[in-house]
């Protein structure tokens, strides 16, 4: 098939880069010139395992380009893939606007029957909404629903070896479209979900609040630990176990981030409120995972006995492992909330360095190596649960870090718990996790942190 995507981002690039692996023609497009030349030069805008191998392979065998004005090819698609941004508005609504000039374009250009495959984020009826827009085409375009879950970090592999596909449409011909275009990927019985449009765009929304609530439940059980004395690896060990619950999904941390979870589930609040429905456990989340910001701020100021003129290092700026992507991160909340007490900041991050140090400017410094930012440091927070973060030489950070007050050893706060605290008190540092005692028992579970 010959296919167009609108948005060259994490999804847009992935999705258009997976199609033309599986042998299609296909031609990513996006308004940010800059970004097209990267692409055409070789270089890949963003850091994505697997991917940059991936699109030079079909650069090469050229099934993908790459382009920033509007080629004339563009109207014999067989479908437009729409996979722009949907940010959140300041009530915390879905911003359509790229989507619908997403939208006006394809209806501008279009000279055969196609599909438009709405992949970016939207709230329920933004289908039958971009239908109705495009309604004056010259020729046949059907709107579907075919919302994306990968994951970053992961997305690769996610594009290849999804959960499931879910796709929304509403006439069989389309419905079979999809059916074909996913072929490849041999999805059997559940795994390809088809419904109606307002269906799929509401699985998405769904599927990211379900994870958030429990990620920010967790998070409230990791506060209750700290003034009860539970210890929340044994809670979600204990929880987890039931095979009704399941252990994903469960880890205390710095409360979610990215350019989804605090998107999305307010898109959801603000879709019930236009509908007079409030979402009561939507907004919940949201809140739950705000004040776990604060509170981490709070512990790690409670712990210096005050942050003001005191030197912290982060390590991690991203809101996961194994992507350069801060959007809403862990690390911008804790980095702003310190440099408002009058902290003075300075990160690390494996991959998202730059995009860190562009975003603060000069309020902070961001170094290349990790422990040459400890250098001074009154104390180092460990935000983003890197493999290279993993088993670091306590000694060594020992040595750069200096004492917090006269013969009060330097701070380690895991907000990850992915360190083990006795490991860390041995080196003669300060440990403090999530929802775990200062001083915990060596002998708890180590089912440790990941990703939340
Ligand atoms: N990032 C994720 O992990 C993820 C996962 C699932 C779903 N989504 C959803 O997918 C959508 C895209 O997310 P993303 O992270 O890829 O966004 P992104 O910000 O990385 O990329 C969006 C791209 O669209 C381009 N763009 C904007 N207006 C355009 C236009 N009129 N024509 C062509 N290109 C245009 C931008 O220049 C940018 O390169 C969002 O709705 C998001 O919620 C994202």
């Amino acid at each position: 098939m010959r296919l167009v995507v609108f948005g060259a981002g994490y999804v847009g690039l992935v999705t258009g880069t997976g199609l033309s692996d599986l042998g299609h023609d296909v031609l990513v497009y996006d308004i940010d010139p800059d970004k097209i030349a990267k692409l055409n030069d070789g270089r890949i805008p963003i850091y994505e395992p697997g991917l940059a191998d991936l699109i030079h392979r079909n650069q090469r065998g050229g099934r993908l380009s790459f382009a920033s004005e509007i080629p004339a090819s563009f109207d014999r698609a067989d479908a437009y893939f729409i996979a722009v941004g949907t940010p959140p508005g300041p009530d915390g609504s879905a911003d359509l606007s790229a989507v619908m000039a997403v939208a006006d374009t394809i209806a501008r250009v279009a000279k055969q029957q196609a599909l438009v495959v709405v992949k970016s984020t939207v709230p329920v009826g933004t289908c039958d909404a971009v239908q109705a827009r495009i309604g004056h085409a010259g020729v046949p375009l059907e709107v579907v629903s075919n919302p994306e879950f990968l994951k970053e970090g992961d997305a690769v592999s996610d594009f290849f070896k999804p959960d499931r596909v879910v796709v929304g449409a509403r006439s069989e011909e389309a419905r079979q479209l999809l059916r074909e275009l996913y072929a490849p990927l041999q999805l059997s019985g559940e795994r390809l979900v088809i419904t109606d449009p307002r269906s799929s765009e509401l699985i998405k929304y769904a599927s990211n609040t379900m994870l958030a609530v429990r990620i920010s439940f967790m998070n409230e059980l990791s506060r209750l630990c700290h003034t009860t004395g539970a210890d929340i690896h044994s809670v979600r060990l204990g929880v987890g176990t039931d095979s009704r619950i399941g252990k994903k999904f469960l880890y205390a941390g710095p409360g979610y981030g990215g350019s989804c979870f605090p998107k999305d589930v307010q898109a959801l609040a603000a879709l019930g409120r236009a509908h007079g429905v409030q979402m009561r456990v939507a907004e919940a989340a949201h809140a739950a995972n705000e004040e776990q910001a604060s509170f981490l701020a709070q512990l790690v100021d409670t712990a210096l006995d005050g942050v003001k003129g005191k030197q912290i290092t982060l390590w991690g700026c991203a809101f996961k492992p194994e992507t350069d992507d801060i959007r809403e991160s862990p690390a911008i909340r804790l980095a702003t909330a310190l440099l408002e007490r009058g902290a003075v900041v300075v990160a690390h991050d494996p991959e998202a360095g730059p995009n860190f140090a562009k975003h603060f400017g000069n309020k902070l410094k961001v170094m290349d190596r990790n422990y040459d930012a400890l250098d001074g440091s009154h104390a180092l927070v460990l935000l983003t649960e890197w493999r290279s973060y993993r088993a670091p030489n306590f000694a060594e950070i020992k040595r750069r870090l200096q004492p917090s007050a006269k013969g009060v050893a330097p701070l380690l706060v895991d907000a990850r718990n992915i360190w083990r605290p006795a490991e860390v008190l041995r080196a003669g540092l300060r440990y403090q996790g999530i929802g775990v005692a200062t001083h915990p028992p060596a002998d708890r579970p180590s089912t440790r942190g990941s990703t939340a």
